[in-house]
């Protein structure tokens, strides 16, 4: 017989450990501000990124004063909740486009945040990528470090990152880029790290999973959050069962992913609960992945 007495118990202690560190993250193709039928308000993406109540978000797509939309898309959306602002956002410019900047942004109302690490594919300057080549959107990321404590004595580390691959040359160009993420994680953060940590790489891939650059590259360092089994819980939208990001009103494609990788001296004592489930709205042309994220 199931012993009811236990099974209260077993609730209590999970109910009731001590969370070391919580956050909810998010990433969103916001196609600079306009949503699925293009028509561009601003208010309107803010808005929904309102309603995620995400602590943390990675935005791809991301205008900065250029002539089209003459604004600081980022610095709005951070100050548009007045109440709970993003308090610490980086916008990393990854080309110059009409005469301002178009690239991806993360925003944090986090303000611990120990580095900001940036690299752009090729290792290309904005300057350099004013005229599109083909397949190249002259891209990069933007990695940030959230530090933490466990048990008063060990540093540990959360790293948050983004990208948004580029699209071209029969999948050649995801190809590339995601070669040049692997290569340097490993060369700035896995050959050099002493300290524990995770890296949550996030952002708009441009491929299915079954494409090279997600199954052969990818995978050869992360975990795919949405496919991994026994890592998180799927929250899963029954009109939307295979978690599909793309397009937004009639989704059939999973491009945008959340990765993870855990060093291998990651304290085993250290529980992780996640739960990951991508959103239904028409904001943008894709929907956004949020992932709740929490270690104790
Ligand atoms: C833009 O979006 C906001 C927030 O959803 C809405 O209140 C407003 O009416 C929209 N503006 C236009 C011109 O549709
Ligand atoms: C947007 O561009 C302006 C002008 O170059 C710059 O001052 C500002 O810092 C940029 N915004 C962000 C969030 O980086
Ligand atoms: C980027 O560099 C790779 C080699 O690392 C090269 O194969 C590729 O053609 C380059 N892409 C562009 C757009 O220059
Ligand atoms: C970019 O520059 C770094 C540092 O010089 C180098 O290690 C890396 O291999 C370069 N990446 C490419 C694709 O050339
Ligand atoms: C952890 O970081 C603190 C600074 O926040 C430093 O003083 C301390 O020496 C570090 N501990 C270890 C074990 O590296
Ligand atoms: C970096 O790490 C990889 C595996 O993660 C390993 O094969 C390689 O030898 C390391 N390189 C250095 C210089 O430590």
């Amino acid at each position: 017989m199931k012993d009811l007495k236990y099974d209260v118990l077993i609730w209590f202690i999970i109910t009731f450990i001590p969370s070391i560190i919580s956050i909810r993250f998010g990433t969103y193709n916001i196609q600079s501000g306009s949503n699925f039928e293009h028509v561009y308000n601003l208010t309107e993406t803010a808005e929904t990124i309102r309603r995620l109540e995400v602590d943390i978000i990675a935005l791809q797509e991301v205008d900065n004063i250029t002539i089209r939309h003459p604004i600081d898309q980022t610095t709005y959306i951070a100050q548009y909740n007045k109440k709970q602002p993003f308090q610490y956002f980086h916008f990393e410019k990854m080309r110059n486009f009409q005469n301002g900047g178009y690239g991806i942004s993360i925003l944090s109302k986090e303000t611990s945040i120990k580095r900001v690490l940036t690299y752009h594919y090729n290792n290309t300057t904005a300057e350099q990528c004013t005229v599109q080549r083909e397949g190249d959107y002259c891209q990069g990321f933007i990695l940030f470090e959230i530090p933490f404590k466990y048990q008063d004595n060990t540093n540990l580390s959360i790293y948050f990152g983004t990208t948004h691959l580029g699209i071209g040359l029969n999948g050649l160009q995801q190809l590339n880029e995601a070669k040049q993420i692997v290569q340097w994680m490993t060369d700035n953060i896995i050959n050099v790290s002493t300290n524990p940590y995770i890296i949550l790489m996030t952002g708009d891939y441009n491929t299915i999973p079954s494409d090279d650059s997600i199954k052969n590259v990818m995978l050869s360092l992360f975990d795919d959050l949405w496919t991994a089994e026994d890592i998180c819980q799927k929250v899963i939208d029954p009109s939307n069962i295979n978690g599909y990001t793309f397009d937004a009103l009639n989704p059939s494609k999973r491009i945008d992913y959340i990765f993870i990788l855990k060093s291998l001296n990651f304290p085993d004592q250290i529980k992780l609960n996640c739960k990951i489930q991508v959103v239904s709205t028409l904001s943008s042309d894709h929907r956004p992945v949020l992932l709740n994220f929490d270690l104790s």
